[in-house]
């Protein structure tokens, strides 16, 4: 009998704990109602994006990738390619063979970039890229050979061809001078040239969520949006060329890069933004930059946490309104945690660990409490995306006339891949709010190595058909 009163002590407690983080929080717990809404002023900026007009003040950019076709199985080669944008810088090589079975090899290696690279001189950057992609050339023994390589390159681009693609502005954790407004296929041309030592032909720049789509395209001809929930956020679909401004031509779909995670950088989320919101972008290398990817992805999850168990101590509603100078530094909880501690089976450990790390004494309440926030915010983060996914969603639907959707998305990024419950609650959440239509989310392997070489490898197959 003692232990049982004891166990409905513990839940009444941690449901009264849970009451006061969903009050205090209410303002980032969102409807349904709210996220229709959302979506709604997200399909505005979409159409913002595209015109003509409108393009030059819009804050969602929709980028032309020049991305015209998804594979269709048939394409072939060996390809390089390089990955720069995500949690780690890597360089590949990929080989497509064309076997009827669709079969891809691949090599890879990580390399380090360090903060001082991230945050030095363009020149810098490149020579470094240059210098990993030798050091890689060199391990494999392919140094002579004259690869065509693909680049994946994830920040806003404006790209004229396939392969030129001008920086718009650097995002995440990156600010290497001399970039933006640049064609960065060029600077890594003139990276090689100064090395001297090998060749390679450059033959498409992609952004990550291209990549992805690209890579789950090929196993799944549905497959028509590309998401990333990643250290950043943001998401790419196949628009009819017809209305497109920024391009010649009306036949045909090209990919469009939206990035979304802009959405907002014009004052259109103020009303869902908090103050944490605003702390995390006044601390950050961008700030009044990409709203909408600070309230969603990695870069930010464990921050945005953060904040609110400091702000809530402050008040006297946590850790009887004790602090300690590890739980005050900037970064000390990381997006990691926010997954640990939302882990089904032993979360509430888990939170007290993440506490006792940051040199916290925490009672079990806090622990119930500091559970709660990530919840809270991980599904906020996970509604959000829901909401612009969703605008994604019905503008195919009516560009194609039907009166039931069928649509594959590709998904990426260590967020989605990595958080114990974001996915479900994505998938829940779309689904709740496009009932008709039919969803299927599809995992990327590796999109945004794998994609980059998709990319090259679509871009030589229309080649040799131009060629035929
Ligand atoms: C940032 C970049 C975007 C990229 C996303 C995910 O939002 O600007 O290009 O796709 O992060 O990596």
């Amino acid at each position: 009998i003692a232990s049982h009163l004891i166990a409905c002590f513990f839940t009444e407690l941690n449901r009264n704990q849970v009451q006061k983080v969903d009050q205090y929080l209410y303002h980032m717990r969102l409807s349904d109602e709210t996220l229709l809404d959302i979506s709604k002023r997200f399909r505005k900026e979409m159409e913002k994006g595209l015109g003509a007009t409108t393009h030059p003040t819009a804050s969602v950019k929709m980028l032309p990738t020049f991305v015209r076709s998804t594979p269709d199985g048939t394409e072939h080669g060996e390809f390089l390619a390089l990955d720069l944008g995500g949690t780690n810088f890597r360089v590949l090589w990929v080989k497509v063979t064309d076997n009827g079975l669709q079969r891809v090899e691949m090599e890879n290696q990580i390399y380090a970039i360090p903060e001082d690279i991230m945050r030095g001189s363009g020149t810098q950057l490149f020579d470094h890229i240059a210098e990993c992609l030798a050091n890689f050339m060199e391990k494999l023994q392919i140094k002579d050979k004259k690869l065509p390589l693909g680049f994946t390159f994830s920040f806003p681009c404006h790209q004229t061809k396939l392969d030129e693609s001008f920086l718009v502005s650097w995002t995440k954790g990156f600010k290497s001078s001399g970039v933006e407004g640049k064609d960065i296929v060029d600077l890594i041309r003139k990276a090689i040239q100064r090395r001297g030592d090998f060749d390679i032909d450059i033959v498409a720049v992609v952004n990550d969520t291209v990549g992805t789509m690209m890579t789950c395209g090929y196993d799944d001809q549905n497959c028509e949006i590309g998401l990333i929930v990643g250290t950043g956020s943001n998401a790419c679909y196949m628009e009819e060329m017809r209305h497109i401004d920024m391009v010649e031509g009306d036949e045909g779909r090209m990919c469009i890069n939206m990035e979304w995670g802009a959405f907002g950088d014009d004052g259109a989320l103020n009303d869902i933004r908090t103050e944490y919101d605003q702390e995390i972008d006044m601390g950050s290398l961008n700030p009044g930059k990409q709203l909408f990817e600070k309230m969603i992805s990695g870069m930010y999850m464990g921050e945005l946490v953060r904040l609110i168990l400091v702000k809530m101590a402050k008040e006297e509603l946590l850790f009887q309104g004790k602090l300690s100078p590890e739980l005050l530094t900037t970064g000390s909880f990381e997006t990691k945690d926010v997954s640990d501690i939302e882990e089904e089976k032993d979360g509430i450990e888990k939170a007290r660990r993440v506490l006792v790390r940051l040199g916290m004494d925490p009672l079990q309440e806090d622990c119930v409490a500091t559970r709660r926030v990530c919840q809270i915010v991980s599904t906020r983060s996970a509604s959000l995306c829901a909401a612009t996914l969703v605008a994604v969603l019905r503008r195919l639907k009516e560009n194609k006339g039907e009166d039931r959707l069928r649509s594959t998305i590709g998904v990426d990024g260590s967020v989605y891949k990595k958080h114990p419950h974001f996915a479900k609650h994505l998938h829940k959440a779309v689904r709740r709010l496009v009932p008709d239509c039919d969803v299927r989310f599809l995992r990327s392997e590796d999109g945004s190595g794998k994609g980059a070489a998709m990319v090259t490898a679509v871009a030589y197959r229309l080649a040799d058909q131009h060629r035929a």
